[in-house]
């Protein structure tokens, strides 16, 4: 088990290993995979303009990743946007009503997989763009899980994201409310970092950062969206 439910990431170095199976961090998620296909979506406005945006940076001769793909809303949104999109998600669950979604809106270009972003997903250079929303303070390291993103792209791919930034929020949630929610099975284990550290952890995998936006609608936004290109 994880020792604690916050792992707080450094700025200048890769964190200590977070040795998980991907069974164990999949249970989790596959507890609460129909109450999440279920949910709405808080910011619909927000999104939309993510959806938006990133139908704007693919194209119908890309090859995409997604990693973490949940219930496969926003894969099936941007499928027909792709030459091909392959989706994945360490949750089996997720994955099983990801693929009831795609039989019953049949898009040519989407496939599923369960796969662990924690480790490589894809063969080197496969990919034009990989996808990454609401998953990299999920991920047991995040220097792994962008080190295994940067090598599934080709030269001068992609890597778009939008992650939450969990030491931007009031402090008595990252140091009180999710540990007792985890306690109670109610959070899973995540990783602690603003936007800043998470823009040098791309870095250090030889990123270029292309772009940091935020498209929430609804108050303070501690999702941000980055877009990072591979060199080349
Ligand atoms: C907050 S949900 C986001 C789902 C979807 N991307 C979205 O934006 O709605 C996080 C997802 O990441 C998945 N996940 C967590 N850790 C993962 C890992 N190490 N590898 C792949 N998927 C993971 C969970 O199973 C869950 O489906």
């Amino acid at each position: 088990m994880p020792t604690s439910t916050i792992t707080s990431v450094p700025e200048a170095r890769p964190p200590a290993r977070v040795a998980e199976s991907a069974a164990r961090k999949a249970r989790f998620w596959d507890r609460i995979a129909p109450k999440y296909a279920a949910d709405p979506i808080a910011d619909m406005a927000g999104y939309e303009a993510t959806l938006r945006r990133v139908q704007g940076l693919l194209s119908a001769d890309q090859d995409v990743l997604e990693i973490g793909c949940g219930t496969g809303s926003t894969a099936l949104r941007l499928a027909p946007f792709t030459r091909r999109l392959r989706a994945t998600d360490v949750s089996a669950n997720m994955i099983a009503i990801a693929r009831e979604k795609l039989a019953a809106q049949p898009a040519p270009q989407l496939s599923f997989d369960v796969a662990d972003a924690d480790t490589a997903v894809a063969g080197r250079g496969e990919y034009d763009a990989v996808l990454a929303f609401n998953l990299l303070h999920l991920v047991s390291d995040l220097d792994r899980a962008l080190d295994h993103a940067a090598q599934a792209l080709r030269p001068g791919g992609l890597l778009i994201s939008k992650t939450a930034c969990i030491s931007e929020m009031n402090r008595l949630i990252p140091s009180l409310a999710l540990p007792l929610m985890r306690a109670v099975g109610k959070a899973p284990h995540v990783l602690c970092f603003d936007a800043g550290v998470l823009q040098k952890a791309m870095a250090r995998q030889g990123m270029d950062i292309v772009s940091v936006e935020r498209h929430g609608t609804r108050g303070k936004d501690i999702r941000v969206f980055i877009v990072a290109r591979k060199p080349g």
